[in-house]
């Protein structure tokens, strides 16, 4: 059973929340507006999640929200660990932050999410970029508003990274980033520990949110207009274990697919290892649960699979496949690669492209291994160079571009539901939206029928995105 955070410290950080208030409304009778916030998030999907929920947060304790830190009273970056380059991008950012902290010493600047959970990062943090006033883990979440007081009220910098396996705290206000479609965490953290990964560390132990909270907040994204819902999870597959009730991944689909008002559910991510019969059934069963499944196979060859601790096959992960497409032909798949394990060798990557080749995913998202601090892989030697690497990676594009855009042009001449998610970011009159099967829809149109599901007939294909025309209806 998981940890709950108690409704006791509940009602003490809603009495931080009511102080921040007080400054922030003090603030605005000074200045004449509301302190402005800039948030940035990195990282997957939870993080985002994540990012709602301190926007939720800091909408009550008064602030308003800006996109450029340059105009902002409080920067909030929510950082995330799983790659050196997703940790380069924030000392990117902590380097301009402290030139605009220059001109403006009054500008509060937080750090918080995986990256900064790690102490190591932490402690660097603290040390190299003093500027930074408030760094917090990803267990510290719920406790934004005592921390945040303190820095306001003290003028002093605080940091909370406290290790621990990890809580659940319900009912956090939020601020979403879409009326459309929502992100609903169903549970939390990761106990695959795979050699290479830092997220079991840095996100706690697995622990799953109690069915009846998770529909109640799926009722009420419905009541505000929402209608696509994507369950989140490192491992959804492993929905339930720690329930007291039994209820698994499976029975979760089966109620939300009940629930009046939601179309479309999108669920991410699944590990091969327990993804199973009874998963693909209830996909086939649930006429709500889009034709889509994210996959990540990692890697193709046996020997790596088992250093990298996937506990599966390549031939067990093939067979899966094979009987999800064989259960519903027209789902799209998706996939992770990491190209350049440490003990990866070329002839090793051949089976890599083997699987893309046999699989044939609709989208892969690709990415070279990055070494990371305390995980068991960060001891293992390098077979190939760095070169060898990158060119390894070139190919793997190469394999699936052309994949990718062989799989969208069976799209071309066909028309399919799409829901609009508002207009494309470099012409207003393009509206751009996704197809039950997750695909990028681009099509002219007014953006009054952002939200709507409309139908769009297929005019071109390319690797990434499909062109279209709305469908004339009779
Ligand atoms: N829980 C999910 C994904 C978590 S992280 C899952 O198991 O599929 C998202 C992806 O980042 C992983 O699937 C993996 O492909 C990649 N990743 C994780 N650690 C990495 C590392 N050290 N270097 C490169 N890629 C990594
Ligand atoms: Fe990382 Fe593996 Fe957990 Fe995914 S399942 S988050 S790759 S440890
Ligand atoms: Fe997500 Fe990155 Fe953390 S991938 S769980 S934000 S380490």
């Amino acid at each position: 059973m998981a940890n709950y955070i108690s409704e006791e410290e509940k009602e003490r950080q809603a009495g931080f929340l009511s102080r921040i208030k007080k400054i922030n409304d003090d603030f605005c009778k000074e200045n004449g507006r509301k302190p402005l916030c800039n948030t940035e998030t990195y990282g997957c999907q939870q993080n985002e999640n994540d990012t709602e929920r301190i926007r939720g947060i800091l909408c009550e304790a008064g602030y308003d929200f800006c996109e450029r830190a340059e105009d902002a009273d409080l920067v909030i970056y929510n950082t995330c660990a799983v790659r050196e380059n997703a940790e380069d991008k924030v000392y990117g950012r902590l380097g301009i932050l402290r030139h605009i902290k220059e001109s403006r010493p009054e500008l509060v600047i937080g750090l918080c999410g995986c990256m900064v959970q790690q102490e190591h990062m932490a402690e660097k943090i603290r040390k190299v970029h003093n500027h930074v006033d408030l760094i917090f883990g990803t267990h510290a979440l719920y406790k934004l508003p005592e921390l945040l007081c303190e820095v306001l009220e003290k003028n002093q910098s605080v940091t909370s990274v406290e290790n621990s396996d990890g809580s659940i705290c319900e009912d956090l206000p939020i601020l979403r980033d879409s009326h459309n479609k929502a992100w609903v965490s169903i549970m939390y953290g990761c106990n695959n520990f795979c050699s290479y990964c830092i997220v079991p560390y840095v996100r706690g132990r697995e622990r799953s949110r109690e069915p009846e909270k998770i529909l109640s907040e799926i009722k009420d994204l419905v009541k505000s207009g929402v209608s696509e819902i994507c369950l989140l999870g490192q491992n959804v597959n492993s929905y339930g274990k720690d329930l007291a009730e039994t209820c698994d991944f499976s029975d979760l689909l089966h109620m939300v697919n009940e629930l009046d008002g939601v179309k479309r559910i999108r669920f991410m991510t699944s590990h091969p290892k327990d993804f199973g019969d009874k998963l693909i059934k209830t996909m086939t069963e649930c006429e709500k649960v889009c034709h889509q499944l994210h996959l990540p196979f990692q890697a193709g060859n046996n020997r790596v699979l088992s250093e990298m601790n996937r506990k599966y096959t390549k031939e067990e992960y093939l067979e899966k496949v094979e009987r999800v497409k064989r259960a519903i032909p027209d789902i799209a798949l998706s996939t992770d690669v990491i190209v350049g394990f440490p003990t990866e060798t070329n002839e090793d990557f051949e089976d890599t492209l083997d699987v893309l080749r046999k699989v044939e995913f609709d989208t892969i998202f690709s990415f070279i291994y990055s070494r990371r601090e305390g995980t068991p892989a960060a001891k293992m030697d390098f077979v190939l160079t760095n070169e060898e690497i990158h060119k390894n990676f070139d190919r793997l594009l190469e394999v699936q571009n052309e994949i990718s855009k062989r799989k969208n042009d069976t799209y071309v001449g066909k028309t399919y539901s799409v829901l609009v998610d508002g207009t494309s970011k470099n012409n207003e009159q393009v509206l751009s939206g996704r197809t039950d099967t997750g695909k990028i829809v681009n099509f002219k149109g007014d953006k009054s029928l952002t939200g709507k599901y409309v139908d769009v007939k297929i005019t071109e294909a390319h690797t990434w995105s499909l062109n279209g025309e709305l469908a004339k209806t009779e």
